[in-house]
This record gives C-alpha cells, structure tokens and sequence, in this order.
C-alpha cells in the first residue's frame, strides 16, 4: 500500500514536471476550461495541449468531465493526487513572465465568455421572467424555496444574481432587509422597477460582481443563488463569497438544474454549463464549510416542451461559525505529516 502511495507520488510528480503542464495546472487551480479555451491561452496546437492534459489526468492530477459537446478539465477534486494539485498551485509563481502572460489571457478569455452573458442579459431582460419559465414549474420551485425558510428570523437576506428581482420579491417581506446583487444594469432596472411598492422598502438592489461582493463578512441569514450557477465559470468562487457573507447559523439556498443535454443553451442562452450533479454542488458546499441539509428535486411537468429538472441545494452554516476553508483543509493535512 505505502509502495502504491509512493508510486502515485512519482507519477504525480513526473507529469506535473513539465513547464506546459505546471503552467496548466496553474490556470486550472484558477477555472474549468475547455482544450480550445487552453489553447487559446497557452497559444500551443490543440493535439499538444490535448496530451499534455492526458498525462496530467492519468496522474490524477486533473479531472475532464464531459457535458454535451464540451470537454471541460479542471483540478481533480479527490485523492492525493487533488492535494499534489492544490499543493503545485502555491508553488507556481505567478510573477513569472509566462505564467503572468497566461493569467492575462485567462482574464481575456473570461471577460469575453462574461461580455457574451451580459449581451444575452441585456438582450433579454425585458422578456427574463417568461423565458426563465419556458422550462421549470416555476411555481413550484418558488413554493419549495420559500418552504425551505418558513417562518426562520431574517434580519440580512442577499439575492446573487438577482436579474429582475424576484427572489426579492419572495423573500423581502420576510426580511429585515433585502439586497439583490447583479452585474446587468438592464437586469437590475427591472429589478427597480418590481420593487417600487410599499412592502420592499427596506430592499435594495446594487450592480456588482457576485464574486467580490461589497458585503462585510457573516452579515445575511439568508442568501439565495436561483438560476445563476450555470452561467457562471467559477461557480465554486461564487459559493465561496456567498458562504463569506453568511452568518453563522445562516443559510444559502440555491437552486439550478439538474445535468442535461441540451447543448443549444450554450449558444441561446449563454449557458456555461449543462447542469450540476447533486453531489458536485454538495461536495463544494461542504468544502466552504457548510452542512448540506437537503437536496430537494423538481421534475419538469407541464410543458410539452418542459425537459428541465430542478434541484435545490440547502447549505446550513454551522452555528459556530466556523469555516473550514479549502486551502486551510489542505494545508492542515500536510502540517499534520
Ligand atoms: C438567469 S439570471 C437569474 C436571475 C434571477 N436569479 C432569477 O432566477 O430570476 C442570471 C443572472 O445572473 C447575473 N450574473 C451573471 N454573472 C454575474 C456576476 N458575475 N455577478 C453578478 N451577477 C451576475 C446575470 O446578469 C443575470 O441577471
């Protein structure tokens, strides 16, 4: 056994000791990106970095997941050869002139990947709530999102990603006070607009980005992520700063579909990617330190055209408050040998 673990190391090492893949490793430690998204980055013909990510995951190094016609990679996630991984990445330099080359088309490749969502945002914010209910018995999911939080004391409620509002509109009266976040300024002045009554006085709306919020840390009971995940190409780091922002003993709601094969929402509907496993959001949920409590699942019904199933993810935060952070995980381990 220990032979084995050996074994593994030196492989790990072996495929990790090579400038291309050191460099791939680093921009993966940062997003899931596809071969054509890296090659574009490391300006290197697609069978090259093709092979170069076929060692890394034979190592155990990465992990490639397929979702309709796209080929994602990504750091792996489990087994020693995802601590390598995550240990690599505080070692690779980012002042290095290569990596810092790299970093720089990273950011070119995701602002472009945004500026696409943001057109499609823009482009059909006026028609967001019946698009949005082409595919889900939105009654239903609303029903079970509110269920979910009952009669619980809100004071701070933060919606992420709250397009025109309507989390808000649920859950504002319940809270204390309300605030939805969102990058789409044409999102948000429908969200404006669906607020002006007397009841959502004490909400808010603000244009931000959902993954450097403009909130103190442990200050919301409730926050809400619907429908927003899959647009996104760090949905880790989006659940990161919203676990950041919840108070101990508070909870994050988020509700998103289930994986699926409808590739053309990539290119409709800006859809970054086609769905979440249960476990996969579960498992981030509890790398940003809360306790999953329930995973509901909402079939499509209704609809002759309705295809799309729904889950929803509760995260409890513990009371203590205590936030075991992915990093600090890691670094325990290896203090610990
Ligand atoms: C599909 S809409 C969902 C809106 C709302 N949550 C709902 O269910 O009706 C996704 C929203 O996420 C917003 N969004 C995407 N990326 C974002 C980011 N990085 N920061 C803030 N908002 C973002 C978009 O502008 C869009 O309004």
């Amino acid at each position: 056994m220990e032979e084995r673990a050996m074994e593994q190391l030196l492989a790990g090492l072996r495929a990790a000791g090579e400038p291309t893949r050191l460099r791939l490793i680093a921009l993966l430690s940062r997003s899931e990106l596809t071969v054509t998204e890296l090659t574009q980055i490391l300006r290197q013909s697609q069978p090259r970095v093709s092979r170069h990510l076929k060692l890394l995951c034979e190592a155990g190094l990465l992990d490639r997941f397929r979702e309709g016609s796209w080929v994602f990679y990504r750091l792996a996630r489990l087994g020693d050869g995802a601590r390598l991984a995550e240990v690599l990445t505080d070692f690779v330099p980012d002042s290095d002139l290569t990596v810092a080359r790299d970093l720089e088309r990273l950011e070119a490749v995701r602002t472009a990947r945004a500026t696409r969502a943001a057109d499609y945002f823009r482009a059909n914010a006026e028609e967001w709530n019946s698009i949005r209910s082409l595919y889900v018995p939105e009654e239903k999911v609303e029903a079970t999102v509110t269920g979910l939080v009952g009669d619980r004391e809100i004071d701070g409620f933060v919606d992420l990603g709250t397009g025109t509002g309507r989390m808000l509109e649920l859950f504002g009266p319940k809270a204390k006070w309300g605030l939805g976040i969102d990058l789409s300024a044409e999102m948000l002045a429908f969200a404006r607009a669906n607020l002006e009554k007397p009841e959502y006085q004490h909400c808010s709306v603000r244009q931000a980005d959902l993954y450097d919020l403009p909130i103190q840390d442990q200050s919301a009971d409730l926050v809400t992520l619907h429908q927003v995940l899959h647009y996104l190409d760090d949905p880790l780091g989006a659940i990161g700063e919203a676990v950041r922002i919840l108070k101990p003993g508070g909870r994050l709601i988020i509700a998103d579909f289930a994986p699926h094969e409808l590739d053309y929402l990539r290119e409709e509907q800006a859809h970054r990617r086609l769905g979440f496993a249960r476990e996969e959001i579960s498992d981030w949920l509890c790398d940003c330190g809360l306790v999953t409590s329930e995973i509901l699942t909402l079939p499509p019904e209704g609809a002759e055209d309705a295809k799309l199933t729904v889950l929803v993810w509760v995260g409890d935060m513990p009371t203590d408050g205590a936030v075991p952070a992915r990093k600090a995980r890691v670094h325990d381990l290896l203090g610990a040998k």
